[in-house]
């Protein structure tokens, strides 16, 4: 089993972030990518030991303020194992095309309120946004309303991880907004940060459920306040993962599991199990206290061969909408009335370990049908519906395989295919509306930084 690893870096449109997946960074369509080893950068940034160190917004004139940040974040779909993963089994989501972009601004002059797309902020509204801003951009901190801008092509309620693309995007804008105090001048290292939050810290606090204002600085020696960099290096795949998954278990009543988070953040394929995979690469394990008691999740990327490239997704919308945890319900009920039927929950496992093995190899044939027997489970589970399988159908012709995706009930289906223009026409004609996605596509990416940063804490603080 390989273990995480700093770098290599991913460069988006011109900014720099740290990508914590060993091997390959996918390649994007009409996006600016490349790697290379993690630079030394920021070694002439002010410290506080040589007074250069200078906050903006809370204590200075607003008016002077005209910092912007912008990130964004891929949607998700999932290729094997859904309703199956709830009870242990391994499921594989991948990143899509589709992205949630945010934006950020300090709102010059005296604004009583955060502004979303230019209306007023209403935490019930936007509760990701919302339990965000409790835990990296609080007011009592003295930090400054932001006027925040939310544009993308992913279909929000569809089962395609709109709502973790938001997340992610936005706890990567707010955490270059306002840069980040380390302990040491190693500051690539989150071991030697005095605030964030990480995998690696034992710090339960930001899942916790409450509307409360948490607060990220560390004690002792690992809280000193000694390094200060204000760009988008401080940015951090986990910590943006980690703040996404807690925020959609507070917004979805304490309980998500980590796959949109994960997948939207990281990008590429994310493969999620309740034990520790020996073949793929190891990301990290969380763990969430939920109603019913605690889970864990061990998560892992998969890496891709070439020609991964020559294959698309095409996933159909049936505009049907069916809350997840219904579907979920469903699957419960049926369990509980014959255990018995836990045989077909193993036997989506071991499809979906016999789909992630193909896709390993390149070989999308045998991935296809691994797709249309994860379908024929899913339909034998109940959670198919009339307008899923008419998209499936239509897609069949000229697609390797395909199956619904997320919770069903309605929502998405998705079909792996070499012929995108073809399928998706298929499916459009039966009533479906579709997107065109490549499968592996790259995460979190920093798009715009100016003037940075737009707030920061005092060393003190
Ligand atoms: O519809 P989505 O994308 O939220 O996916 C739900 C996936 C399930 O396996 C049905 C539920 C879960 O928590 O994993």
């Amino acid at each position: 089993m390989s273990h995480p690893e700093t770098g290599p870096y991913v460069i988006v449109n011109g900014c720099s972030i740290s990508y914590h997946l060993t091997g390959n960074i996918p390649v994007v369509n009409g996006r600016r990518v490349q790697t290379f080893n993690a630079p030394t950068i920021h070694a002439e940034r002010p410290t506080t030991e040589n007074k250069g160190y200078e906050a903006r917004g809370a204590g200075k004139d607003k008016g002077d303020c005209m910092g912007r940040v912008s990130a964004s974040a891929p949607g998700k779909c999932i290729l094997f194992g859904e309703h199956a993963v709830v009870y242990g089994q391994p499921a594989v989501a991948v990143a899509i095309e589709q992205r949630i972009s945010v934006s950020i601004e300090t709102l010059e002059g005296k604004s009583e309120s955060w502004k979303i797309d230019g209306m007023q902020f209403d935490p019930k509204r936007h509760p990701h946004v919302q339990a965000l801003r409790n835990r990296l951009w609080q007011p009592k901190q003295g930090a400054p309303n932001l006027s925040i801008r939310i544009s993308g092509d992913i279909p929000p309620a569809s089962g395609l991880g709109s709502s973790a693309a938001l997340s992610v995007a936005a706890s990567a804008a707010l955490r270059v907004a306002r840069g980040r105090w380390h302990n040491t001048a190693e500051h690539q290292e989150s071991r030697a940060w005095s605030e964030g939050y990480s995998s690696q810290f034992e710090q339960e606090d930001v899942y916790t459920i409450e509307n409360r204002e948490l607060d990220a600085n560390r004690n002792g020696d690992a809280g000193k306040k000694v390094h200060y960099v204000s760009d988008e290096s401080v940015v951090d795949l986990d910590e943006c993962a980690l703040l996404a998954h807690a925020v959609e278990a507070v917004a979805q009543g304490g309980r998500a599991s980590p796959m949109d988070a994960s997948t939207c953040a990281h990008g590429g394929i994310v493969l999620l199990s309740d034990t520790l995979e020996s073949e793929e690469d190891y990301l990290y394990t969380r763990r969430l206290k939920m109603p019913e008691g605690e889970r864990e999740w061990h998560l892992h990327t998969i890496q891709l061969p070439k020609s991964t490239e020559e294959v698309f997704l095409v996933i159909g919308n049936t505009g049907v909408h069916a809350p997840t945890s219904q579907q979920v319900a469903k699957v419960a009920t049926a369990m509980k009335e014959n255990p018995q039927r836990m045989k077909e929950i193993e036997t989506i496992g071991i499809i979906a370990r016999r789909g992630i093995q193909s896709l390993k190899d390149g070989d999308f044939t045998a991935v296809g049908r691994a797709m249309t027997e994860n379908q024929i489970m899913l339909q034998g589970l109940g959670v198919s519906c009339p307008e899923l399988e008419n998209l499936i159908r239509a897609a069949a012709p000229t697609s390797l395989g395909a199956k619904l995706t997320g919770a069903g009930g309605g929502g998405c289906m998705v079909a792996l295919t070499t012929n995108p223009k073809q399928t998706s026409e298929a499916i459009e004609l039966a009533g479906g509306r579709t997107l065109i996605s490549r499968i592996g596509n790259v995460g979190l990416s920093v798009d715009e930084c100016k003037e940075l940063p737009l707030w920061a804490t005092e060393p003190s603080a």
